[in-house]
């Protein structure tokens, strides 16, 4: 049995398959309308969410599944102190496959240690989110035809965007990746993700703090927002929120085929004057994610539609 716990668990063929299953998806949705038919999801969601939580339930219902679950831990026995491993323990008995978020980093990894169903982890704090950066994946191959050769700028918070975080694990197997860190000193990439993924694999990067100083050499910008709910106190918040804010103006210093993407919930970060810029991709991005996803749960389920 197979879970995704980080992008690392797909081999790099593995993860091409699984985009391919996606576009295929994607251009003749029919013929897998009744693929997960008598199946079912559970969304375990202990952090709140709209698009992670939704395109795995749209995802599985358009597989001809059904879906089950909560939406926050106090609807759930969490509330009256169960353990993860309890909760999975009951989930399996419920359902064929489970995405869990959690804002415990790890635990989703302790769910799929006494689950008897695939676990997805839908975001574990500040860690991962694996299918994001499948949609993400998803996303730069379908806007620039390639997962190779390319500058992608990072921008806002490195430091607990596990979006981020995730999408390097991934990106750093594809050859010719270079990376622009874009971020205030406060909220740079971890050490962990410099030293032992960025530097051990002798991957180019830079930081620089002025996203207009990266925007000439990009291929893909990916903005993230400020992670409010990680941070220790209020002030820094708020000292923090506004940085980066993506506009008409800062857009016309990157490329005509510089895209920009974001996981969403956007706050501030990029203005909505650019939203109708086709270099804009982050609403095909959300679109993608229910692809994606489909792909996902055909590929842990082991289900194959000729
Ligand atoms: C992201 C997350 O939850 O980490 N959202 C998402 O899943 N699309 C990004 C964020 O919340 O900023």
């Amino acid at each position: 049995m197979r879970h995704l716990m980080s992008p690392l668990d797909f081999s790099v063929e593995e993860l091409d398959e699984l985009l391919t299953l996606a576009q295929d998806i994607e251009a003749h949705p029919d013929k897998y309308a009744h693929a997960c038919d008598g199946k079912k999801l559970a969304t375990l969601f202990y952090e709140p969410s709209t698009r992670t939580r939704l395109s795995h339930e749209a995802a599985m219902l358009n597989l001809g599944g059904s879906i089950m679950g909560f939406s926050s831990a106090d609807s759930s026995s969490a509330a009256k102190g169960e353990s993860v491993s309890d909760t999975i323990r009951t989930i399996s008995c419920y359902a064929d496959i489970c995405a869990m978020r959690h804002p415990k980093e790890g635990a989703p990894m302790v769910a799929c240690q006494h689950s008897s169903i695939p676990v997805i982890n839908a975001g574990d704090g500040g860690h991962q989110h694996p299918t994001q950066t499948l949609t993400d994946l998803l996303t730069i191959l379908n806007v620039k035809g390639r997962l190779n050769n390319m500058t992608i700028g990072l921008c806002g918070d490195l430091k607990f965007g596990r979006t981020v975080h995730s999408l390097i694990h991934a990106l750093v197997r594809y050859t010719g990746i270079k990376f622009v860190m874009i971020s205030p000193e406060e909220l740079r990439l971890p050490d962990y993700m410099r030293h032992d993924v960025l530097d051990k694999q002798n991957i180019s990067y830079k930081e620089v703090v002025r996203l207009e100083d990266a925007m000439p050499e990009l291929d893909i910008l990916y903005m993230t927002r400020v992670q409010k709910e990680r941070f220790f106190n209020e002030e820094d918040y708020v000292r923090m929120k506004d940085f980066y804010i993506l506009d008409k103006k800062k857009m016309k210093l990157a490329p005509e085929d510089m895209y920009v993407l974001h996981p969403l919930p956007r706050v501030n970060e990029i203005s909505v004057e650019i939203d109708d810029d086709p270099r804009a991709a982050y609403f095909k991005q959300m679109q993608y994610g229910v692809y994606v996803r489909m792909a996902l749960i055909l590929t842990l389920l082991d289900i194959h539609v000729d």
